[in-house]
């Protein structure tokens, strides 16, 4: 337990520590350029990439798509990203590898500490284009329609900004999942925080970038 616990809070300090030189990464695969973080989830430095490329120019207050890509090594059962950097009350996507190790992706939500039940404010289009595997890793490239805005309790719509950071979470496991995307999900052992430089996520022409994907 104490393992788990201090793990958990390397995770928290590295994932704040990397968002201060949070770096922007122009993938030769989708000619995307994301902004990235690191979950570290393991001492021995093992974590998983979270990369979020955006539209440019998107308005205050305005709902907005997004392409996640996220590096995966394979002893990750399955990982998790919070789009508001908590466990309740916001966008959940779970991931992991079901049978012919192909990725799955599960739109969740949960209200409380307990697991998340499928959420169908947010719908994840995965591209053939920038998802791909080797030895050691696994990676997926997908379209998120409902990650930036979401409905909060009282029912007011909350948006990321397109303008600054923000504060994004991570949970990993590793224990795997069924191969089905309502699957039940075992309790992660890491979580972890970040923020997220959505600025540095910024892509022109975003119709025609991501109408050049493969789906
Ligand atoms: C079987 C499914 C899950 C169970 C039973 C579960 C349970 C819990 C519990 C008990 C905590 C509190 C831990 C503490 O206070 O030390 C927690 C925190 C957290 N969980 Fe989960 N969790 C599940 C799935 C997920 C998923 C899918 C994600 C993300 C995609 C996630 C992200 C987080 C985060 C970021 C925290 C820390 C912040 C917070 O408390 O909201 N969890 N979880
Ligand atoms: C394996 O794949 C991952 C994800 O695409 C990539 O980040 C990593 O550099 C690859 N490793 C090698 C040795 O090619």
């Amino acid at each position: 337990m104490i393992w788990t616990l201090w793990v958990g809070i390397l995770a928290s300090l590295i994932g704040y520590v990397s968002a201060a030189d949070a770096v922007q990464y122009r993938d030769p695969d989708t000619g995307l350029t994301f902004s990235q973080n690191f979950g570290l989830y393991k001492a021995d430095g093992r974590g998983i990439t979270f990369r979020v490329a955006i539209p440019s120019g998107v308005g205050q207050y305005t709902p907005y798509d997004a392409v996640v890509q996220i590096v995966v090594p394979n002893d990750v059962g399955w990982g998790g990203l919070a789009w508001n950097g908590g466990m309740t009350k916001n966008p959940l996507l779970t991931f992991w590898r079901g049978s012919n190790n192909a990725p799955i992706l599960s739109s969740r939500w949960a209200n409380g500490h307990s697991t998340p039940t499928t959420y169908t404010g947010a719908t994840y289009t995965l591209y053939k284009t920038g998802t791909k595997s080797n030895s050691t890793h696994w990676q997926f490239t997908a379209l998120c329609q409902g990650c930036t805005s979401w409905t909060a309790d009282g029912g007011a719509t909350r948006y990321l900004s397109t303008r600054g950071g923000n504060r994004l979470a991570f949970a990993y496991s590793p224990s795997r999942p069924a191969s089905n995307t309502n699957a039940a999900l075992q309790v992660h052992e890491v979580h972890g925080y970040w923020s997220h430089d959505f600025v540095q996520a910024s892509n022109d022409n975003w119709d025609a970038a991501i109408g050049r994907l493969q789906t």
